[in-house]
């Protein structure tokens, strides 16, 4: 049986229930600024292979491991270089996991067999107390089926994993709403995943940082992923997504003439517009997502729409929007969940 805790009744003693179950080998979801996690403890190789068969997921893709404090950060990688502290001063507790080489006490569940580790420190209250009650570094990916979008509320944790895992405890809605951005540290800094803290951020303390072609761009036959995560299918819901290119004028345009395309009539289809651009589409099933002009808000709602839809729609178009700043972290997300559809 799934034990839920609600946001009022977890204060001392879910979370202190929660770690003692962490101890024991269980699973916990537990919320962080991003999405949902499920963790485990990260120093239990046993422990960890239980997430991955909770979610189905690939045994070759690494897991993060969360801290409640830096110092305890420092004894999960070899060394903590100056720039690596630098990052750690200033965006943590954040959405900012950092890739170094593993110290020895890393088992290999964790890193899924590589030598390096990725490291955060989450901006939850609640993430926070339960690793501090754990009392042990939480290997934790997303809380959510391999391949589909991830929880961002502990009612898509439920819908997922009721009965299948320990513990959940709930948090309310997560507030940035898209994974941590993850930088590999290891040579010239790296984006692999863009998120909440965006690259713009980051150059302003490291000076340039390069971005993985993988962010943006789909993996051609044969190439090998720097982040093993990239290489499979992520965010897709149950139904088609297609993402129309270009300003929102063009993507109005673009979105009004497939309606009228033989393949989509009589389909269920349903248009994540936004604030600016509701307007353009009368007659249509639409869902303001956000405000274009802030992006936070589009990544905050992506994951709970796509989920909402899931199986209800036949097609999903969205939007695309500038890929800068958190719009990158955002168009990142919405190109894999439409399986690089576009219009
Ligand atoms: O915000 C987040 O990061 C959430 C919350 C729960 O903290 N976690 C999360 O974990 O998104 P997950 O497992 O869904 O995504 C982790 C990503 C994967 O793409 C994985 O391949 C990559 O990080 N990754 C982890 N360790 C790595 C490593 N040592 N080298 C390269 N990529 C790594
Ligand atoms: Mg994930």
């Amino acid at each position: 049986m799934t034990e839920f805790f609600s946001a009022v009744s977890q204060k001392e003693n879910g979370t202190k229930y929660a770690g003692d179950v962490i101890r024991r080998g269980g699973l916990v979801a537990f919320p962080t600024e991003t999405v949902y996690g499920l963790g485990a403890n990260g120093l239990d190789g046993e422990a960890v292979k239980r997430i991955f068969e909770a979610k189905g997921r690939p045994q070759d893709n690494p897991l993060i491991m969360h801290v409640a404090r830096k110092s305890d950060a420092a004894k999960l990688w070899r060394k903590v270089n100056p720039q690596m502290q630098q990052l750690m001063d200033v965006f943590w507790p954040g959405p900012l996991s950092i890739i170094s080489t593993r110290s020895p006490i890393v088992p290999d569940e964790v890193t899924a067999g590589l030598d390096t580790v990725a490291v955060r420190m989450p901006d939850n209250k609640t993430a926070l107390a339960f690793i501090r009650a754990a009392g042990v570094p939480i290997a934790a990916p997303s809380a959510n089926i391999s391949g589909r979008p991830s929880g961002t509320t502990a009612r898509h944790v439920m819908d997922d994993f009721d009965g299948r895992i320990d513990v959940v405890l709930d948090g309310g809605a997560c507030r940035v709403g898209l994974e941590s951005t993850v930088i590999s540290m290891l040579g010239r800094p790296t984006v692999l995943r863009p998120g909440g803290v965006t690259r713009e951020m980051l150059e302003s303390v490291l000076g340039p940082v390069e971005l993985s072609p993988a962010v943006l761009g789909q993996l051609k036959a044969g190439e090998t992923a720097m982040s093993p995560g990239m290489k499979y299918t992520h965010y897709k819901p149950d139904c088609r997504v297609i993402v129309a290119l270009g300003g929102p004028e063009r993507a109005a345009r673009a979105i009004s003439a497939a309606y009228e395309i033989e393949e989509i009539k009589g389909s269920k289809c349903v248009i994540f517009s936004s604030k600016q651009t509701k307007g353009f589409y009368h007659g249509k099933t639409c869902d303001i997502i956000g405000d274009r002009s802030e992006p936070e808000t589009l990544c905050a709602n992506l994951f709970s729409a796509l989920r909402r839809y899931s199986g209800k729609a036949d097609v999903i178009f969205a939007e695309a929007v500038s890929e800068t700043s958190l719009g990158l972290a955002y168009m990142n997300r919405l190109l894999r969940a439409a399986g690089f559809e576009t219009i």
